[in-house]
């Protein structure tokens, strides 16, 4: 019996609307099968910053018993689901510090063969969601990675419209996550572990 798909969830938050998206992510993957690892990318933003910030401050506190993820849980795992806000279109800073961690066991050719997904929000509508999946994306192709995105797969893309990858308009904090966000996520969730399985089980065979 092939064992369970092991999935990571990486992700950077200041404010929590990543966070709380990636929550929902491993708990829907979890329902899926998967043994399921959800980590914080290590902050690089002065204290004074966060402590300016009452809702930056309060996800600091929120998640501060959360591990922050290691190379050793991305070599560990057989999915890996990348959560950033948008930076002006772009992966966060903090994320990209993490993955930029990754070059020792991408010499060894251990990025290589999994499966990996990714997932942002923005202030504002569209705001440069897609471009930062892209983006992200971009580093799967150097790790020869299998990417695996939502696509149009689920009747309720059709409403969210992000193939790239679930997707959240916070408002800056006014617009928490929402029905429309967590079904993309399960969605998301769902088929990242499906397909893992699939591949798992083939490697196997
Ligand atoms: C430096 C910086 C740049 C940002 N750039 C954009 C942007 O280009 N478009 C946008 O809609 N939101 C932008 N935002 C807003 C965040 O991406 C958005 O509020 C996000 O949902 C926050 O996620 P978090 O609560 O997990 O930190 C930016 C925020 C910061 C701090």
């Amino acid at each position: 019996m092939t064992a369970p798909v092991k999935l990571a969830v990486v992700y950077y938050s200041s404010t929590g609307t990543i966070a709380e998206i990636a929550r929902e992510i491993g708990q829907a993957a979890e329902k899926a099968g998967a043994e399921v690892r959800l980590l914080k990318a290590a902050e690089l933003a002065p204290q004074s910053a966060i402590d300016s910030n009452e809702a930056w401050a309060a996800n600091q506190a929120a998640t501060a018993g959360l591990a922050e993820a290691g190379p050793a849980d991305i070599e560990w795992a057989d999915a890996v689901v990348f959560g950033t806000p948008t930076r002006f279109g772009n992966v966060a800073s903090q994320l990209k510090q993490f993955i930029d961690t990754l070059g020792g066991l991408w010499a060894e050719g251990k990025l290589a063969d999994k499966v990996y997904s990714g997932f942002t929000s923005s202030a504002t509508t569209h705001g440069g969601q897609e471009s930062t999946l892209l983006a992200l994306y971009n580093t799967i192709h150097h790790f020869g990675g299998l990417l695996v995105t939502p696509g149009y797969t689920d009747p309720s893309k059709f409403a969210d419209g992000n193939p790239y990858g679930t997707s959240h308009v916070d408002a800056q904090g006014n617009n928490p996550v929402d029905d429309q966000t967590r079904t993309a996520a399960a969605v998301q969730a769902a088929r990242v572990v499906r397909l893992a399985e699939a591949l798992k089980k083939g490697s196997e065979a």
